[in-house]
């Protein structure tokens, strides 16, 4: 089995090459040096490389992002706004579009790596939640674009790679009193893989950190 994994050089993205490789999957892990994924030419380059190399894909896992950084709606600027919808939003998309016949051809699937940002407004991650809403939204237009060939899902974790000194206090935001880690993600990455009757729905791996009231309103 053959698996294109873009931020595979990243936290998430690593963790889930192990995994896959671990049983057994051939895995292009994919990093910035190998094309800006906010750039849509070097997204579809990227694609055609990893699907040469591994002679066709079975599992694309979009794990690619940045611009996860607090910052007061005011003080937003245009970069802050182009560094979080590109990897994330653009990015997805045209590795996904680019994807499309290979994983048509081996029935295969697409794991978006989203955020339970997505699904709450989070005041001082405006343009990350807005970003990552538009890729959550593309987990469910690729599934409608994709069938009945290929199968469409999502996974979007709560806090599973905590920065060091902030666990205590995200582990607080959660329902289990714990954060998570990376391969808790791996876990459901490996699960959607091969969850033969699910498409378009999305796994929130989040401690229960989603059904918590109040987003919080600053880092
Ligand atoms: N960490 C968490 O707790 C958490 C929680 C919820 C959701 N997520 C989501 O999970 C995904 C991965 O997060 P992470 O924590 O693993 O992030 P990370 O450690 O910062 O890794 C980011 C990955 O994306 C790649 N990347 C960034 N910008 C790129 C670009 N323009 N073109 C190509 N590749 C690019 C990086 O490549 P380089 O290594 O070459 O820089 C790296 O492989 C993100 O979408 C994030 O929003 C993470």
């Amino acid at each position: 089995m053959r698996a294109l994994v873009t931020g595979g050089t990243g936290r998430l993205g690593s963790a889930i090459t192990e995994r896959l490789r671990a049983e057994g999957w051939s895995v292009v892990a994919a990093g910035r040096a190998d094309g800006d994924l906010a750039d849509a030419q070097a997204a579809q380059d990227l694609v055609e490389r990893a699907a040469d190399e591994l002679g066709g894909l079975d599992l694309l896992v979009n794990a690619a992002g940045e611009g996860f950084a607090p910052k007061p709606v005011e003080a937003v600027t245009e970069a802050d706004w182009d560094a979080a919808l590109g990897a994330t939003a653009k990015g997805s998309f045209f590795v996904t579009q680019a994807s499309a016949r290979h994983l048509r051809e081996a029935g295969g699937v697409v794991v978006m790596i989203e955020d339970v940002a997505a699904y709450q407004p989070w005041p001082a991650f405006a343009p990350h939640s807005a970003a990552k809403a538009a890729q959550a939204m593309l987990t469910r237009i690729f599934a409608r674009a994709l069938a009945p060939e290929v199968r469409v899902c999502g996974v979007a974790p709560g806090p599973v790679a905590a920065d060091p000194g902030q666990e205590e206090r995200r582990a607080g935001e959660t329902l289990l009193g714990r954060v998570g880690s990376p391969a808790d993600v791996a876990d459901a990455v490996l699960y959607l893989a091969g969850a033969a009757f699910v498409t378009g729905s999305s796994l929130v791996v989040d401690g229960g950190r989603m059904l918590q009231t109040g987003p919080p309103r600053e880092a």
